[in-house]
C-alpha cells in the first residue's frame, strides 16, 4: 500500500510509538469486543483530518447505534492522537493497528464496517481486503483514482456481494439537493446542455499543492480528487452516465516561476524551514495551529509527511486549470472548469432546460483542512438560485439551508448513515460503487485527454460499469409547452 511517506514504519516501531503514549497497541480487543454492547460496528483506516467527522459522529451523536473498534494508520502518532479523542470524548479507547496490520485487525475486532479515509492510491486495496474479509465498506471520495483499481473494485463488490458506499457529502448539502428538486420537478423542461464551474480560492486552493494531492501518485491531481465530487454531482443531478470525455489542462501558477514573479528568490522546501517565510503570502504555521501541530507536525518524525510543502516547488506534477467537456448517454452534456487558483471559493452552475434556465451559484467561506474552519461552508448571503423560463421573468428561490460542514450536508448524509431504519429518499442520494466509479472514471478520463488531446469514452476504461440508480427525471421526447410569443414593441427598437 503506498503512501507519501519516505520510508515505512515497522510495526515495533509502531507498538513502540503507541506504548510510549502508555497506549497499548492491542487494548485486549477481544475484552474491547465484550465491554460495548450490540451496535453496529466500525473500524477506520486512515486517522488524519477527514476521519474525525466519522469518529465523533460514532462516539457521540450516534453512538446509541455505533461503535468505533479499532482505527488503522500508517502514522502511529495519528492513531495515538485518534485514540486520546476517544478518550475525550468519554467512549470506550478503541485498539490501535499498524497498517500492515489491517487484516489482523479485522480478524480481532470484527467490524461490520470498515471506514476508508486514507490518502486516495490506497483506497483500492482497503476496500478490497475489507471486502474480501467480509465487512461493507464506507469509502470517502474519490472511490479509487485509476481505471484499474477501478475494475478491481467492481469485480470484487461482485464477486463478494458486499455493500460499498462512497461518501458524496455534496449530494446532501440542502441547497444542491434543492436544485436536483427543481430539475426533477420538470420547472425548467428536460435539461440539454450544463455549464459548471469550481472555483478553488488561493487558501484552499493552495492547499492542495502542500500535500500528498500535489502529486499524481497518490491523487491524479484534481480531477480525481477534488473533481470527483463535482462530476458525481453532476451525474445525479442529470440523472445520466457520462459516455465521452475532452479535457485540457495545465499548471501555470504554482510554479517555480510564478514564485519569483510574485518577488520570492525562489522555490523552497517547506513553510516551516522557509527562508523567506516573512514575504510570502503562501506561508502556512503549523506551529501556530493547535490542530494543525498535533495531527501533522508532531507526527511529521514517525513518517515524513509534511503538510506544509512550499506550494511553488518544481517536482509538483498536478494541474491547477482545467477544462473538461461531457457527453452524457441521454444526450446531456456538460462544460466543465476547475480553477485552484481564484479571487472566490464556491461555484456557479447553469442547468440549460427544453423550458427554461436554472442558474445556481455557491460562494463559500475560507477553509484550511485540519484546522477547525467549516470546510464547504456557506458564506453569508452566498446562495443565489433563480429559474428563468424560456420567454418570461427570472424566479428567484428561497435557499434551502443546513448547518455545519459542506453546507449542512456532512450531518443529512451522517444520518442516513448511523441511524437505524433512514427514511426514504426521493433524491436517492445514497451512492454505491456505480456511482462512485462514475464519478472518478470523467477524472481518469480527463487525465488521459490532458495527456494525448484526444477525447475518451468511458465505456473503453473498464468493464461491468451498470447505471446507478437516479430519481426519475422529465421525459426528454413527450410534449413541451409552445412558449409565449416573443413581444417586440411597436415601432421598432
Ligand atoms: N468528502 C469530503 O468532503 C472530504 C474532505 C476531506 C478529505 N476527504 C478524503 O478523505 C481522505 C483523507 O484525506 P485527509 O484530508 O484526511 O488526508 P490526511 O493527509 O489528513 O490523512 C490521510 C491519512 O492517511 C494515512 N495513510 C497514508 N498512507 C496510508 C496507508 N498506506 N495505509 C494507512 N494509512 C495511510 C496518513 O498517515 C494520514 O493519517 C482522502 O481520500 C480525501 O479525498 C474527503
Amino acid at each position: 500500500m503506498n503512501s507519501p511517506i519516505r520510508a515505512g514504519v515497522d510495526r515495533r516501531t509502531f507498538v513502540k510509538a503507541l506504548s510510549t503514549a502508555g497506549l497499548a497497541l492491542g487494548t485486549a480487543p477481544a475484552a474491547f469486543a465484550q465491554a460495548v454492547a450490540p451496535r453496529r460496528r466500525f473500524a477506520i483506516v486512515g486517522t488524519g483530518s477527514r476521519h474525525k467527522m466519522y469518529q465523533m459522529a460514532i462516539e457521540t451523536t450516534y453512538k446509541e447505534h455505533a461503535q468505533l473498534v479499532a482505527l488503522c494508520d500508517l502514522n502511529p502518532g495519528r492513531v495515538e492522537v485518534a485514540r486520546k479523542l476517544s478518550a475525550k470524548n468519554g467512549a470506550p479507547v478503541p485498539p490501535g493497528y499498524a497498517h500492515t496490520d489491517f487484516l489482523k485487525m479485522i480478524a480481532e475486532t470484527k467490524p461490520d464496517f470498515v471506514i476508508v479515509t486514507t490518502v486516495d492510491s490506497t483506497h483500492d486495496d482497503y476496500i478490497v481486503a475489507a471486502m474480501e474479509a467480509g465487512c461493507d465498506v464506507i469509502s470517502e471520495k474519490p472511490l479509487t483514482n485509476t481505471a484499474e483499481k477501478c475494475q478491481r473494485i467492481l469485480d470484487t463488490t461482485r464477486r463478494t456481494g458486499r455493500h460499498l458506499r462512497v461518501t458524496f457529502n455534496y449530494r446532501y448539502s440542502p441547497p444542491r439537493t434543492q436544485v436536483k428538486d427543481i430539475l426533477m420537478s420538470g420547472e425548467i423542461g428536460d435539461v440539454l446542455s450544463v455549464d459548471f464551474h469550481w472555483m478553488l480560492n488561493t487558501t484552499h486552493g493552495a492547499d492542495y499543492f502542500r500535500r500528498w494531492h500535489a502529486h499524481k501518485k497518490f491523487s491524479q491531481g484534481l480531477m480525481l480528487h477534488k473533481a470527483s465530487h463535482h462530476f458525481d454531482l453532476a451525474n445525479w443531478w442529470v440523472g445520466a452516465m457520462p459516455e465521452t470525455v475532452w479535457a485540457v489542462g495545465k499548471r501555470e501558477f504554482y510554479t517555480p516561476a510564478m514564485a519569483k514573479r510574485f518577488g520570492l528568490e525562489s522555490h523552497h522546501e517547506r513553510c516551516h524551514t522557509c527562508p523567506e517565510s516573512a514575504k510570502c503570502g503562501f506561508y502556512m504555521d503549523l506551529a501556530a495551529s493547535p490542530e494543525l501541530k498535533e495531527m501533522y507536525l508532531d507526527q511529521e518524525h514517525h513518517d515524513g509527511y509534511f503538510r506544509d510543502r512550499c506550494v511553488f516547488r518544481p517536482e509538483i506534477d498536478i494541474e491547477d486549470t482545467m477544462n473538461v467537456m461531457v457527453r452524457y448517454d441521454n444526450g446531456v452534456t456538460m462544460a466543465y472548469s476547475l480553477n485552484a487558483f481564484n479571487a472566490w471559493e464556491g461555484y456557479t452552475v447553469v442547468f440549460n432546460g427544453t423550458k427554461g434556465r436554472l442558474e445556481h451559484t455557491i460562494v463559500e467561506s475560507t477553509y484550511v483542512n485540519g484546522t477547525n474552519t467549516v470546510q464547504g461552508g456557506i458564506a453569508e448571503n452566498g446562495v443565489t438560485t433563480r429559474v428563468i423560463p424560456l420567454r418570461g421573468p427570472p424566479r428567484k428561490l428561497e435557499a434551502w439551508t443546513g448547518a455545519g460542514s459542506h453546507g449542512g450536508g456532512d450531518k443529512v448524509m451522517l444520518d442516513e448513515i448511523f441511524l437505524p431504519d433512514a427514511p426514504a429518499d426521493k433524491y436517492l442520494r445514497a451512492s454505491n460503487q456505480y456511482a462512485g466509479a462514475a464519478s472518478i472514471l470523467i477524472g481518469v478520463a480527463a487525465n488521459k485527454g490532458f495527456a494525448t488531446g484526444q477525447p475518451v469514452k468511458i465505456a473503453d476504461l473498464v468493464t461491468g460499469l451498470e447505471k446507478p440508480a437516479y430519481a426519475p427525471m422529465p421525459s426528454r421526447t413527450g410534449p413541451v409547452p409552445m412558449p409565449e410569443r416573443a413581444r417586440t414593441r411597436r415601432g421598432g427598437a
